[in-house]
């Protein structure tokens, strides 16, 4: 059992979560993630480290609420127990002095990207930072990224800020410029990785991508999480999750993650009224009500 002591929702579907996991975090490294069950008939799912303490013992986790597990995690809160945590699990970033690096994140990529920044930097990296949102609504942690990094840019889908709307554009512009690069480390939307390593494949900069498909137990035993790189196949929990982005089937990747889209949306669905039953029968009102 995993004690969550802090809780906040970042953006409305996105949730930060501090956890007791001693453990753990004595262990954490940049660019590891952990598998976690919410309760005990709950399934595994894996989230990145945003953060760990060693001398509290506790973790930092954030999450895009997505469907049933992640809906399950979001309706804990502070005080509540996360049922198990196994980790730290895969390869740590590869950390070196590089010399100029571009970190480029969205999502709940922004979070595996601090400890990561923060140790590239430790190693005497220049760290430049764009990171990408559909609007400002959706936007969180820039502050974060900023404390961390030499240079931060802002990428907004709407255009609302800047002229770029994709961090893509940005890249391609940035590179055009003249500004030397040596290594890009990219987490965030599958989408917007792939999008980066386009960008970054003309000018043959090394591209480092971190892989998120469907994981079960997260050790290599099950191949759940099997991608081609480079016409080799690896799985990404211990292998992985980082990848030269550039060697990456990308097209199998996406048709991998989405196997199983319609046993997700029913998984979620029938969660749902069991939820409210469960819900009516602690408030004794009649069931036939609250699962209408
Ligand atoms: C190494 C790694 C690190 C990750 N880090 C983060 C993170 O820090 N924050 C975050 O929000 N998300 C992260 N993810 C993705 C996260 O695991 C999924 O969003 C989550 O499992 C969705 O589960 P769900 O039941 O809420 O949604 P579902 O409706 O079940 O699934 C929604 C989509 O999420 C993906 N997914 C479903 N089950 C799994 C699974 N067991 N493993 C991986 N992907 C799955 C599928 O593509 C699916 O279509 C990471 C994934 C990996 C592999
Ligand atoms: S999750 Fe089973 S082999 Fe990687």
């Amino acid at each position: 059992m995993c004690k969550i002591v802090k809780k906040e929702i970042l953006v409305p579907n996105t949730i930060y979560l501090k956890v007791e996991a001693a453990e753990i975090a004595r262990k954490a490294k940049p660019g590891q993630f952990v598998i976690l069950r919410v309760d005990e008939v709950g399934e595994r799912f894996p989230l990145s480290l945003a953060g760990w303490d060693e001398d509290r013992g506790t973790l930092e986790i954030l999450f895009l609420i997505m469907g049933k597990s992640t809906m399950k995690l979001s309706a804990l809160d502070e005080g509540d127990c996360i049922r198990d945590i196994v980790g730290p699990l895969g390869r740590p970033t590869e950390i070196e002095s590089y010399g100029n690096i571009l970190s480029v994140c969205s999502t709940f990529g922004i979070g595996p990207m601090v400890p990561m920044i923060k140790a590239l930097k430790e190693k005497g990296n220049k760290v430049v930072t764009a990171m990408e949102a559909r609007d400002k609504a959706s936007l969180f942690w820039e502050d974060r990224l900023k404390s961390v990094s030499d240079e931060t840019y802002v990428v907004l889908g709407d255009g609302s800020l800047g002229k770029h709307r994709r961090v893509r554009e940005f890249i391609t512009e940035y590179l055009e410029s003249g500004n030397k690069v040596d290594r890009v480390f990219a987490f965030g939307r599958i989408f917007m990785m792939m999008d980066c390593c386009r960008a970054t494949k003309p000018f043959d900069i090394k591209t480092i991508v971190g892989l998120t498909p469907i994981m079960v137990d997260g050790t290599g035993m099950c191949g759940c999480c099997r991608v081609s790189v480079g016409g080799e196949t690896k799985f990404t929990c211990v292998d992985g999750p980082e990848f030269d982005g550039h060697l990456v089937d990308w097209e199998l990747l996406i048709k991998r993650k989405r196997a199983y889209l319609r046993e997700e949306a029913q998984a979620f669905n029938l969660w749902q009224p069991d939820n409210l039953r469960r819900i009516a029968e602690l408030s004794e009102l009649p069931e036939r009500i609250s699962v209408m």
